[in-house]
């Protein structure tokens, strides 16, 4: 509670949303066939350390590494490696900057050189999703709605929302409550209030939606082995709408 109407909180999330996003067009200026997605995990770390703040994701619950990695099929937490981005290769990157105390959490997905029509129209899907959701926020709305608003859009499309993973509160934490579920049913769940602060993060798959975790406890993929994209922003809940903390400033 100590976080809600909270000007500090705002600004010092709009701080650290900033510093996540820079390190995203950072990762956008190298991104291409023949990186390996350990390289695009040190442009973030640098980034990041290099705007005084940490990677929230170095060593949080054991992970290794300072951004997640996901490309083609794998959903999320894709540990960054020697592995080499290829031509046609779709990649997520989710990076979490923690300044001051606070976190911003975002991410992308981005096309290695050309890649195919279907993997275009998922990826447009999955930003729209977000986006659609995020334009409907504002005080007394319904988690559910969120859910709603990205379920309807995907599934026009013939895609499938991802269950297992969702977005979360952020603050202080790097993951609080509530739970943004990105499918559901309009009027349902929590209100979501003025001042609260969340992420709105949909993975959506061009197959099936279920999904398992890898052996390394980590990496989250489909289990039809379809493509999955992503896209993730860190909101503030303001007195007639929202704000977007993670936005690039190009
Ligand atoms: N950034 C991810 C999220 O959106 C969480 C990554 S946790 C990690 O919530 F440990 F895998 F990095
Ligand atoms: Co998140
Ligand atoms: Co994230």
């Amino acid at each position: 509670m100590e976080e809600k109407n909270s000007k500090e909180a705002f600004k010092k999330t709009r701080e650290a949303g900033l510093i996540a996003a820079g390190a995203l067009d950072e990762v956008a200026k190298v991104i291409k066939p023949g990186v390996r997605t350990d390289y695009i995990d040190e442009i973030c770390y640098q980034y990041i350390s290099d705007h005084k703040a940490y990677s929230a994701p170095l060593f949080y619950r054991g992970f290794p590494k300072s951004c997640c990695t996901s490309t083609n099929h794998v959903v999320c937490h894709g540990i960054p490696s020697g592995k080499i981005l290829k031509e046609g290769d779709i990649l997520n990157v989710d990076v979490t900057a923690f300044k001051e105390g606070w976190h911003g959490d975002t991410s992308r997905t981005f096309e290695i050189g050309e890649v195919s029509i279907k993997a275009k129209k998922l990826i447009k899907t999955t930003y729209e999703a977000m986006m659609k959701a995020i334009n409907i926020i504002k005080n007394d709305i319904y988690i559910g709605d969120i859910g709603a608003t990205i379920q309807d859009h995907v599934e026009a499309e013939g895609f499938s929302v991802v269950q297992d993973f969702c977005g979360h509160g952020i603050g202080k934490q790097f993951h609080k409550e509530p739970n943004i579920l990105h499918y559901g049913k309009k009027g349902t769940g929590e209100k979501i209030k003025t001042g609260m602060i969340f992420t709105i993060e949909p993975m959506i798959n061009l197959g099936k939606y279920e999904t398992k975790t890898l052996n390394d406890g980590w990496t989250a993929v489909t289990k039809d082995k379809s493509l999955s994209a992503q896209f993730e922003h860190t909101v503030g809940v303001t007195k007639d709408g929202f704000e977007i903390f993670t936005l690039s400033e190009k």
